[in-house]
């Protein structure tokens, strides 16, 4: 799926009536933004995430812009979460490419990647894919105050959003609902037209935010510590005539320049698997396999920058990043400032976090016998603690 294929609409037009309070629970205050902006941000800073759009309420569109800025394109919902989820699908029609989306709620602002990842992954053989996580206590049913009989709990599961479907599909079953009873999610409605729904793992911290003890939670879980986590990458390419120079996204003037499929930026593809390495996340090559044409001739630079939102898409941050460079030459020494500040600028960190080394071998080895240039980096990212 080509990005941009993949959208998500994020529901944010109820009334928080069981949360109580004078502010909508959506737009509530969390570690330094609101629960609406957390759910924006998770989405966004996924990479197989294209056009995000988010479904308010009438009247709140100044309290929306206030939580999200300018960018996100804001749609207005209706009285029921079908009616809003509709708007927004109707919407991602309009924009004509889109082929797949993610419909989450508001009110479920922890949402983690690894969970994006299967439901992404999901979508490849399968129309509509959803989170669920399988029941642990007993069932009862209860009546005033008598605990009945118990539930058989084989079986039964947990459903989360977000729901993930081919967007024909969900937008079909939206339209033909009209006068059917109001679903309790979208997924039993492309199952009441017939369609399979996957059930993918869900995850403990997208339970949603319904009265004011869930919200503690959330706010307690997003305190959570960050824990350092260090990773290491090494890359190597050939130097050859005819090819721009390209170290740290500086271009430098030199008689030789590297092969490779991108640009052949081997400091910043030494920081990028590094990045993923802390992350435990792949390393470059499964990311941006070299098979593929539409990286021929890239700049590196958007490899970093695909790596800098893994760590954003975590809730975490680059601590510090440290890149050696291994040749004969050219000197680094005069472009050193020049790198750091470029890398810096694609991280977005302050400068004084990020390193930039040389050294030569001696005239020894291939390195040393000017064949290629090798890099090595260290980064240390923060990550909460899961
Ligand atoms: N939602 C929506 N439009 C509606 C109703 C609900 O966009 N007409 C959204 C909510 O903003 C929320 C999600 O659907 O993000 C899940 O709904 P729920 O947790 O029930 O939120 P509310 O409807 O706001 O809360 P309550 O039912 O307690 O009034
Ligand atoms: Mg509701």
């Amino acid at each position: 799926m080509k990005l941009g294929q993949t959208a998500a609409i994020i529901v944010a037009a109820g009334s928080g009536s069981r949360f109580g309070g004078d502010t909508p629970k959506q737009y509530m205050p969390l570690a330094g933004g609101t629960v609406l902006s957390h759910c924006v941000k998770r989405l966004t800073a996924h990479a197989a995430v294209g056009p995000v759009v988010v479904v308010i309420a009438a009247g709140q569109e100044a309290m929306a812009r206030a939580t999200l800025g300018p960018d996100i394109p804001l749609v207005q919902g209706g009285a029921t979460r079908r009616e809003s989820v509709q708007a927004g699908l109707e919407h991602l029609a309009g924009l004509g490419d889109v082929k797949q989306v993610l419909i989450h709620d508001a009110a479920r602002p922890l949402l983690p990647p690894h969970v994006i990842d299967r439901l992404v992954i999901a979508l490849e053989h399968h129309d509509a894919a959803i989170p669920t996580l399988p029941i642990v206590d007993t069932l009862a049913r209860c009546h005033d105050g008598v605990v009945g009989q118990a539930v058989e709990r084989d079986g039964l599961v947990r459903v989360q959003t977000p729901q993930a479907f081919a967007l024909a599909v969900i937008l079909d079953a939206h339209r033909r609902w009209r006068d059917l009873p109001e679903p309790t999610d979208d997924a039993s409605m492309v199952r009441h037209f017939g369609h399979d729904v996957l059930s993918v793992e869900g995850d403990l911290m997208l339970e949603k935010i319904t009265h004011p003890p869930d919200f503690a939670r959330a706010e307690a879980q997003l305190a959570r510590p960050l824990l350092p986590r260090v990773g290491t990458g090494y890359d190597v390419h050939r130097l050859v005539p005819d090819k721009e120079l390209w170290l740290c996204g500086v271009k430098i003037a030199h008689d030789r320049g590297l092969s490779g499929h991108s640009d052949a930026d081997v400091a910043i593809h030494a920081l990028v698997d590094a990045i993923l390495g802390a992350l435990a996340e792949g390393d470059i090559g499964s990311h941006f396999p070299p098979s593929d044409p539409q990286w021929r001739g890239a700049a590196s630079r958007a490899f970093l920058t695909f790596a800098c939102d893994r760590v954003a898409a975590r809730a975490g941050r680059i601590a510090h990043a440290d890149v050696t460079i291994i040749c004969e030459a050219p000197n680094i020494g005069p472009h050193r400032d020049a790198m750091r500040m470029s890398l810096a600028e694609i991280l977005a960190v302050p400068l004084e976090h990020i390193s930039v080394k040389a050294t030569t071998t001696e005239r020894l080895g291939f390195t040393g016998r000017a064949e290629g240039i090798a890099a090595q980096a260290v980064v240390t990212l923060l990550i909460p603690d899961l």
